[in-house]
């Protein structure tokens, strides 16, 4: 897209681009309540809440931001009532197959992590076409966490790493934070600079647990379908007028 486009979202002013996050990470809580507020059935936020991430989307590939994961289900949402979840499953399998092609058409690179295998087979297997389709797009890394959990994450991790120890194709001490990351879904993506949370909670909720350990948090009251532009403009303000220390002085 040319810089001219009427289709491009510029990047504020405000902003500076050698400071931009390379990776952001969102919680898109408020889907429920925004829906309540106006009124609706609580599946009219959902359906909202997927405007807001395809501006979001759009908003981080116009602005230079290379890498966006969102938390669209989490492995304890499937204790929502069931025809929520059937809802949401619905939806996630609508929203791709509608999406792909202008996706792919954007270089977009669509990664699923989590526990994909428990997902309905019609899911898995628009998800499976949407990775491959796209595996050798060279723009935004953008991934989904779907029936993900942080911790579950992990375990599958260190249940991968033992299997090698006692095969012996690998010692104990030779176990490093390299070897964990080669055995995490997020296996060669980077770890996010900022972590953004819709709706006013103060919550990590079991969301890249291992990924998240020198994430910016920034929590809005703003609720995820009322997300937009200028939203993402001041999380990145925020973000920019932190020291970020890693630990060191
Ligand atoms: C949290 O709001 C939202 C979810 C559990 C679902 C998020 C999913 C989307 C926005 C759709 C994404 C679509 C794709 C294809 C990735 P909530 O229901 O917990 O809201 P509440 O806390 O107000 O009840």
């Amino acid at each position: 897209m040319t810089a001219s486009s009427p289709l491009l979202q510029d990047r504020p002013l405000d902003l500076d681009p050698e400071r931009l996050p390379r990776h952001i990470a969102v919680i898109m809580d408020g889907n429920g309540r925004w829906a309540k507020q106006k009124g609706l059935p609580r599946i009219r936020g959902h359906q909202k809440g997927v405007d807001a991430l395809k501006g979001l989307l759009r908003c981080c590939d116009d602005w230079g931001i290379p890498a966006l994961t969102a938390y669209a289900f989490s492995t304890e949402n499937w204790g929502r009532p069931l025809e929520e979840v059937e809802f949401l499953m619905t939806l996630f399998e609508r929203v791709l197959r509608r999406e792909l092609r202008e996706m792919h058409e954007k270089n977009v690179q669509i990664r699923f992590v989590g526990n994909l295998g428990a997902l309905p087979a019609s899911l898995q297997a628009e998800i499976d076409r949407s990775m491959a389709e796209t595996e050798q797009n060279t723009g935004i890394q953008f991934t989904v966490a779907t029936n993900y959990g942080g911790q579950q994450e992990i375990l599958d991790a260190c249940r991968a790493i033992a299997r090698l120890v006692q095969e012996g194709r690998l010692a104990p001490e030779e176990i490093d934070e390299a070897v964990m990351e080669k055995h995490l879904y997020t296996k060669g993506l980077s770890h996010p600079d900022l972590l953004i949370r819709t709706s006013g909670e103060m919550r990590i909720s079991n969301f890249l647990l291992w990924q998240m350990a020198y994430a910016e948090i920034y929590v809005t009251s703003t609720l995820w379908p009322d997300f937009d532009r200028e939203s993402l403009h001041q999380a990145l303000l925020d973000f920019q007028g932190r020291h970020r220390r890693f630990g060191k002085l």
